[in-house]
């Protein structure tokens, strides 16, 4: 029996994938090269020095760890300028109703996020108030799709894995539920993200009620 949701952040609770597009796409262009959105895809989900090594590689660019720690410092600078002015109009369509409902339906509720900015985004845009547990890239050390960030969200939730339901944007966080033995509720386009039990354009079309028919 389901007793908790697991949520990403990025993609499922907000948008925040133009913020990291714009900020990825000024810091290539700077070295000379750009990238495509489609090319965008593959970041999703993925740690920002994952997303950097990646980029790298598109451009065929070579650098030192120093370098790259300077890249992506210069890249995140961009998008906490970015983050730091959101709102709560930039929650996704369903997702507050949803994190009420649940919480109301007795589910506990946690974050599982690969970012390191998640607070912020979290204050910024007044979700904070609906989590009981906050895991985010400044409390794992693998990235999805390594589960820790989700068995770790489970273990301080104090639920078995098996009774949690991710939510997920991104290919690599539903390989990451599944590593994880967790349900997984897929928010996109159905034809993507085909491992998840279940998969919504977005948390409009779900219900707690839903979640024990994964
Ligand atoms: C994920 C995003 O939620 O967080 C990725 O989908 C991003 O695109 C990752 O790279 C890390 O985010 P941040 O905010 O720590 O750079
Ligand atoms: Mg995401």
């Amino acid at each position: 029996m389901i007793q908790a949701c697991i949520f990403d952040l990025d993609g499922v609770l907000v948008d925040t994938a133009v913020y990291h597009y714009q900020a990825w796409k000024r810091l290539a262009n700077e070295m000379g090269f750009d990238f495509t959105e489609e090319q965008n895809e593959q970041l999703k989900g993925i740690s920002r020095m994952d997303s950097l090594d990646k980029i790298l590689g598109w451009g065929q660019q070579q650098k030192t760890p120093e370098e790259k720690a300077l890249l992506a410092a210069r890249k995140n600078g961009w998008y906490v300028e970015m983050i730091g002015k959101m709102t709560p109009a930039e929650i996704l369509p369903g997702a507050l109703d949803f994190l009420k409902a649940a919480r109301a339906a007795g589910l506990k509720t946690g974050l599982g996020s690969a970012s390191k900015n998640s607070a912020l985004i979290l204050e910024r845009t007044g979700l904070l108030p609906y989590f009981d547990v906050l895991v985010d890239g400044n409390h794992v050390t693998k990235s999805k799709p390594d589960p820790e960030v989700f068995v770790t969200c489970a273990q301080q939730l104090g639920i078995a894995n098996e009774n949690c339901v991710v939510f997920e944007d991104a290919e690599a966080g539903v390989q990451a539920a599944k590593a994880a033995h967790m349900k997984c509720v897929g928010i996109g386009s159905t034809g993507a993200l085909t491992s998840a039990n279940r998969v919504v354009p977005d948390l409009v079309h779900l219900t707690p009620q839903d979640l024990n028919n994964l």
